[in-house]
């Protein structure tokens, strides 16, 4: 078998056209994905439930053929599985109660894997039902952007929870990072035990930190992880989406080690193009584009076609697709990545 396509660009090779897949691919802007979740009750029941996080993550694939498949699931089962409580709240997003100084040295990993098992069981069965050239990409989120739930207990715009834990009690948020490190390093194993091709930590709030902190809470423990996972699987390749990293990103992946390069939309695009020197880089559409459509969309595909389709690349958004995001606009989309010969490097 030719190996599958988001695996060559991964080792630095040049794809065209590029492989492409979209963060947050599963989700409420289709309207299967709202049946099965109305069906399956909970979103935690949906994550947790094998039949359906297996179905939901196929959705997107058999709609649209993307290059890969994410499980579907949550970075919060992780706190989840490390004993904290968890809900979702329509409207609300994730609730938590949040974990005080004290508490954030006793996680304990008693079961965690236990409380996983249903993940695990999806990965396996979604390797052997994908189509042989569908990537499938595990994830984990970056220890920081969990922390940052399990601190304020829900999301919040700038983190400044978190932020002034990090600053009050540096020692507890040390100690519940390392533990959220051992423990996603372990579930990104097991992922990749099971059949996921490549796996991708999320650190969505990578962005607020000040340059000391990025490099202590976000660069830190994602080394961490990279270490760990590398020495059980040295050729899984992993991409690091560090949200916001802005002047931080190419300092991000030198030290953390991972070797794809997740980029926001306002990374401007001759410096994507100078991080894209040192490996691949995936990105960065704005997902407001997406919901936009027409021109805002047309124009943005390709710009950054033109910009990064000649090295090693993996088109899909600046961040996670909204569900007001019309499914046309999608089919679109992948239609003009695959599409349009304009920018194919000469
Ligand atoms: O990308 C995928 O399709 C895989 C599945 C996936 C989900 N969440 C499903 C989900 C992944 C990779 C995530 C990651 C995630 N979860 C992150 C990091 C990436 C990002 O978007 O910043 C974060 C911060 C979370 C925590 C989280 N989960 C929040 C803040 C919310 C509420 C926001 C919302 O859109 O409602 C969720 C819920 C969630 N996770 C949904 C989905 C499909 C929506 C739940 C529903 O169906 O009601």
């Amino acid at each position: 078998m030719a190996e599958r396509k988001l695996l060559e660009v991964l080792k630095g090779r040049t794809a065209f056209p590029p492989p492409v897949w979209l963060m947050r691919q599963a989700g409420r802007y289709l309207p299967e994905y709202r049946e099965a979740r109305r069906k399956a009750g909970s979103f935690l029941d949906l994550c947790y439930n094998p039949d359906f996080a297996v179905e939901v993550t196929l959705q997107p694939i058999r709609r649209f053929g993307f290059d890969a498949a994410i499980l579907f699931s949550d970075i919060l089962v992780v706190p989840h599985a490390l004993g904290r409580d968890l809900r979702f709240e329509e409207g609300l997003g994730p609730l938590m109660t949040p974990i005080g100084a004290e508490e954030a040295v006793a996680l304990s990993m008693d079961g965690f894997h236990e409380h996983l098992k249903p993940v695990y069981e999806t990965v396996r069965r979604l390797r052997q039902e994908l189509p042989e050239e569908a990537a499938l990409i595990g994830f984990c989120g970056a220890p920081w952007t969990v922390a940052t739930y399990m601190i304020a207990g829900r999301g919040t715009a700038d983190q400044a929870p978190a932020r002034l834990f990090s600053y009050r009690h540096p020692e507890a948020l040390s100690r519940l990072l390392d533990d959220i490190a051992a423990a996603s390093a372990d579930y990104l194993i097991r992922q990749i035990d099971e059949g996921a091709d490549a796996v991708q930590i999320f650190d969505s709030w990578a962005g607020v930190l000040d340059e000391k902190s990025f490099d202590r809470w976000c660069i830190r423990p994602v080394a961490e992880i990279v270490r760990r996972v590398r020495q059980k699987h040295p050729t899984t390749p992993i991409i690091g989406f560090p949200k916001g990293a802005g002047w931080l990103y190419r300092r991000y992946r030198r030290e953390t080690g991972v070797k794809g390069l997740g980029l926001d939309w306002t990374v401007p695009l001759d410096e994507a193009g100078r991080l894209q020197m040192e490996g691949a880089v995936q990105g960065n559409l704005d997902p407001m584009r997406l919901v936009a459509g027409g021109k805002a969309l047309s124009e943005g595909v390709k710009s950054i076609m033109s910009a990064l389709s000649g090295g090693p690349f993996i088109f899909n958004l600046g961040h996670g697709i909204t569900p007001e995001t019309p499914v046309e606009h999608v089919q679109a989309m992948i239609n003009q990545v695959r599409e349009e010969q304009s920018w194919q490097p000469t």
